[in-house]
C-alpha cells in the first residue's frame, strides 16, 4: 500500500465516522439557516414534488424528507449515519423510509426510480463526490431533476471563516482555491472536516456524469428572511452556498 492510498483510506474513514460521533451537535444545532433561508430556494428548485417520487441523499434525521413528505411527495431519506436514520424513522409518516447506505453508491437503490433527487450540503461530506454525482443520475428515471444545494466553494477554500476586527466581519477569505482537499475547522470541540473543491470541478463532475446544467444559484435572503434573521446579510457579501439545479435528459 503506498503512502497516499493509505492517507486517502484514513481521510476516507474519518469521513465516515466524524458524522456518527457528531450527532449531539448537529441535534442542537440552530437550524435556521435551512427552515428560514435555504428550505425556500431549495423547494422553489425542485418544483412541484406532489406526487413524486424523491430521493433525499444524504438525508441526515430526515428533517427535509419530511418538509417533501408534507408537500404530497413519496421520499427515500438515505444517510450513512445509523443514528440520524433511526431518528429518520422514528419520526416518518406512511409517504417516507429511511435507508442506511453510501451517497457514493447507493447500493441499495435501484435504477431510473425517482422523478427528483435532493442533495442538500452533503458533497462537501465526500471524498468521492463525482462518484455520488453518478449513483444519483443512476437512480433517476429519464427527465428527473437532482438539485444540488453545497457549500459555495468560495467559503470553503480556507477553514474558519470571517476575518474580523473585534465583533466585525472584515473579508471572508479565500485561499489555495485551486488546491482540492480537506480542510479541517473545529465544530464546537471536535475537529471537522469539509472537502474542499474549486467550482470547475463540480461543474465538471455534472457534465461527465451526463447531466444538463439547467440552473446555478447563489441564494440570497428574501427580505422577509433578513427581517427575520438579520445576520443572514453575510450571504450579500460571500454567499455562503450554492446550488446546481441538473437534468437528466430524456
Ligand atoms: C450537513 S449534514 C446534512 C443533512 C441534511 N441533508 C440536511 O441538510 O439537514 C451531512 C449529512 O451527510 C451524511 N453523510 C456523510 N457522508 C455520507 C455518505 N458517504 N453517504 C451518505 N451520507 C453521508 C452525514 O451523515 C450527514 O447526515
Amino acid at each position: 500500500m503506498t503512502g497516499s492510498s493509505g492517507s486517502k483510506r484514513a481521510l476516507r474513514q474519518r469521513l465516515a465516522t466524524q458524522w456518527a460521533e457528531s450527532v449531539e451537535n448537529w441535534f442542537s444545532q440552530d437550524q435556521s439557516v435551512r427552515t428560514g433561508f435555504l428550505d425556500t430556494a431549495i423547494l422553489d428548485a425542485l418544483g412541484d414534488a406532489r406526487g413524486k417520487n424523491v430521493i433525499d441523499i444524504g438525508c441526515g434525521e430526515g428533517r427535509f424528507s419530511r418538509v417533501l413528505a408534507r408537500q404530497g411527495a413519496s421520499v427515500t431519506g438515505v444517510d450513512l449515519t445509523q443514528a440520524f436514520i433511526d431518528r429518520a424513522r422514528s419520526l416518518a409518516g406512511d409517504t417516507e423510509s429511511y435507508l442506511v447506505d453510501d451517497a457514493e453508491r447507493l447500493d441499495q437503490v435501484p435504477d431510473g426510480t425517482f422523478d427528483l433527487a435532493v442533495s442538500y450540503i452533503v458533497l462537501v461530506d465526500l471524498l468521492d463526490f463525482a462518484a455520488s454525482i453518478d449513483a444519483a443520475f443512476r437512480v433517476l428515471r429519464a427527465g428527473g431533476r437532482f438539485v444540488v444545494c453545497n457549500i459555495h466553494p468560495i467559503r470553503s477554500s480556507v477553514p474558519g471563516g470571517w476575518i474580523k476586527h473585534g465583533n466585525d466581519k472584515l473579508f471572508y477569505p479565500v485561499d489555495d482555491y485551486m488546491h482540492e482537499g480537506p480542510r479541517q475547522w473545529s465544530w464546537g470541540d471536535r475537529p471537522f472536516i469539509n472537502m474542499h473543491r474549486p467550482l470547475s470541478s463540480y461543474l465538471t463532475a455534472f457534465r461527465r456524469s451526463g447531466f444538463t446544467l439547467e440552473g446555478l444559484h447563489e441564494p440570497t435572503p428574501s427580505r422577509d428572511q433578513l427581517e427575520a434573521h438579520p445576520t443572514f446579510d453575510d450571504e450579500f457579501r460571500a454567499p455562503n452556498f450554492i446550488l446546481y439545479v441538473l437534468l437528466k435528459p430524456g
